[in-house]
Parts: C-alpha cells; sequence; structure tokens
C-alpha cells in the first residue's frame, strides 16, 4: 500500500506500520553496536523538534549558513548567473532559499522532496513571496536519478543543498548522492551546498548538546517513535542523549546511552542493553577546505568558489559539473 498519490514511496503494511521503518530498527537493534538511520529522527514530532533546535543559542550553522547568504548576494549573482532552473534537495527553509532565490534572478524553482506535505506547503510559501517565479515541486527521493519537469529541461540548472545535510551521510553514501544530483541536473549544472566546519570539540559538542536539552529530546523521540509504531516497550527514561566527536571520522555522533542493564520488545522481538550500551542515531561530518574539495571531486562536482561566515564556522561551496576526461 502506499500513500502520496499513486507515487510509491512509503509503504506500509495491512496495519498501517511503515515496512522500511521496521525492517531499519529490527535490524538496527540486533547488531552487535546498536545504530538506526538517522533519518527515523524525521517524523512530525522530530521534524518539530529540529526545527526548534535551530533556534537554540548552541546551534550555529544554520545562522551561519543564513549569514553567509545573506552577505554574498552579488558575488552568488556574478558566479552563478541569472535563469538558471533551482532544483532544491529537501524541502526548501522559509528564510534560507528566498536570499538565494532574491540575489540570482532564476529561471524556475523546483523543490525535490520525499514529504508530500512539506513540499507543498514550502511550494505555496515560496509562489507567495515570488509571485513571477515558475514554482515545480517535484515529489521523488532524491537519492536516487530525479527525472526533472519538462518545463525546466531547457533550462541551466543550479542546485541547491544548504544546511550541511550532506554531513548527517556516511562518505559512501554522499558520494553516491552527488553522483545522482550530477545525473539529475545535468551537464552545465552548478551546486551550492553547504558544508559544516570542523572546529573546537566544545563549540561542536554544544552544539549538538544544547543546555535546553532540545536536541536530547530530538534524539530520545526516535525511541519514543519506536514505541509509539512499533509496538515498542522502550523505557526512554533509562536512556540519556550523548553528543561525541569522533576524531577519526571527523563526525560528531548522537547515541542514547543505556543508564542500566535494560531489556525490552519492539514489533514482538526481544531485545537487551547493558548499562552504559549506546544506540547510535546519528553522523554529522564535518569538513575542511580540502576534504569538502575531495568529496565533492568524488561526486562528479568540480568545486569553483567557497564562503564561510565571519566566525569560520560554515560553508557555502559553488561546485560545476564535472566533464568526463581521461585521468590524471
Ligand atoms: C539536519 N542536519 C544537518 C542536522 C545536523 O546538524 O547534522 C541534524 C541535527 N542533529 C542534531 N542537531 C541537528
Amino acid at each position: 500500500m502506499s500513500k502520496n498519490e499513486g507515487i510509491q514511496l512509503v509503504d506500509l503494511d495491512e496495519s498501517g506500520v511503515d515496512v522500511a521503518f521496521r525492517e531499519d530498527v529490527l535490524k538496527g537493534l540486533s547488531q552487535e553496536r546498536k545504530a538506526l538511520p538517522a533519518r527515523w529522527l524525521y517524523d512530525d514530532a522530530g521534524s518539530q523538534l529540529f526545527e526548534d533546535i535551530t533556534q537554540v543559542p548552541e546551534y550555529y550553522p544554520t545562522r551561519c549558513e543564513t549569514e553567509i547568504l545573506q552577505n554574498n548576494g552579488e558575488q552568488f549573482a556574478e558566479s552563478i548567473g541569472t535563469g538558471r532552473a533551482v532544483v532544491e534537495f529537501g524541502s526548501g527553509s522559509s528564510v534560507k532559499t528566498p536570499l538565494l532565490l532574491n540575489a540570482i534572478e532564476p529561471g524556475a524553482y523546483v523543490p525535490l522532496d520525499i514529504a508530500g506535505d512539506f513540499l507543498r506547503a514550502a511550494a505555496a510559501e515560496l509562489s507567495a513571496k515570488f509571485p513571477g517565479l515558475p514554482v515545480y515541486p517535484v515529489e521523488a527521493d532524491f537519492m536516487k536519478r530525479v527525472e526533472l519537469p519538462a518545463a525546466v529541461k531547457s533550462m541551466p540548472k543550479l542546485g541547491f543543498f544548504p544546511g550541511s545535510t550532506i554531513g548527517n551521510m556516511v562518505p559512501r553514501t554522499s558520494v553516491d548522492l552527488l553522483r545522482s544530483m550530477r545525473e539529475t541536473l545535468g551537464d552545465n549544472a552548478k551546486l551550492l551546498i553547504g558544508m559544516d566546519l570542523i572546529k573546537d570539540t566544545d563549540v561542536l559538542e554544544a552544539a549538538y548538546d544544547d543546555a535546553g536539552g532540545v536536541t536530547a529530546q530530538f534524539n530520545l523521540n526516535l525511541l519514543r517513535r519506536i514505541n509509539r509504531e512499533l509496538e515498542g516497550t522502550i523505557p526512554v527514561d533509562k536512556f540519556h542523549h550523548e553528543a561525541r566527536w569522533n576524531d577519526t571520522f571527523a563526525r560528531i555522533e548522537m547515541h542514547a546511552v543505556a543508564d542500566e542493564d535494560i531489556g525490552f520488545a519492539v514489533s514482538g522481538q526481544t531485545f537487551s542493553i547493558k548499562a552504559g550500551e549506546t544506540i547510535h542515531t546519528e553522523n554529522s561530518h564535518k569538513f575542511d577546505a580540502r576534504s569538502s574539495n575531495t568529496l565533492l571531486l568524488a561526486g562528479h562536482w568540480t568545486p569553483t568558489a567557497r564562503w564561510t561566515d565571519a566566525k569560520d564556522r560554515f560553508s557555502v561551496i559553488l561546485a560545476e559539473a564535472t566533464i568526463a576526461r581521461t585521468a590524471p
């Protein structure tokens, strides 16, 4: 069974359970080191909690990226040019996308998202702000190549992937995604992408473990979601949130740490976790100029320009579709 107007994006079984969610949870909890894919953090409650995170004082990425987009409009206009179809991967936020669209005089705006409701809301909001701009929302899983609307086929494209969402993927997955974007957008395309920077561990860990506990709620909501949707019996109050910097992989990891030995069930299967063991729920990779360039090149994009905020905490990079040529 599927929802979303005939597009097979979410598989639900006869009792309304998201089949992929159950599969991932049962598999992830059965591993020796328990881990769950971060994409499941974003049910309605999790999406709202993430919006709240962007407002907490310690979480700098949203503010820093907004500052970059606000302060460099003229340079974006110069290096991107006018008349491009802006293809945004993930529903546009109400603040960042208009800053870009205002700067570059695009030919069209194509928001792509797997979640139809967010997509339609974002598209309607943008249309209201830019009455003359053609907006073509596309409901799709952008981890794979996406067929763009016929109306933008002949326009040059600009992919827009803000927020350092690329950092939530392990390198193999982010390279796959960048290559799919390259295929979706075609030759002569450009890509404007936000990538968070490596910095003091204290600053990073505070950003992912704010004093107000919003990120902790965001993390533990995944365990609550399992209880809500998969007949789980996880005693969530016996876990605490932890944000750890992993220097080998240059990433912040979110873990739900068990405070004591715990047994619980999910979808009729039983699991146990020892005191101090964790369920790993998210990676947020951080970059420097070289590592971001290497990742983009591996994804078939050639970086051409880079901007950072005043405190050098976050970067926005412009890249162009790499033309296949023989090595070196
Ligand atoms: C969505 N993503 C880029 C956020 C990040 O910073 O990795 C998700 C997040 N997790 C905890 N706080 C924010």
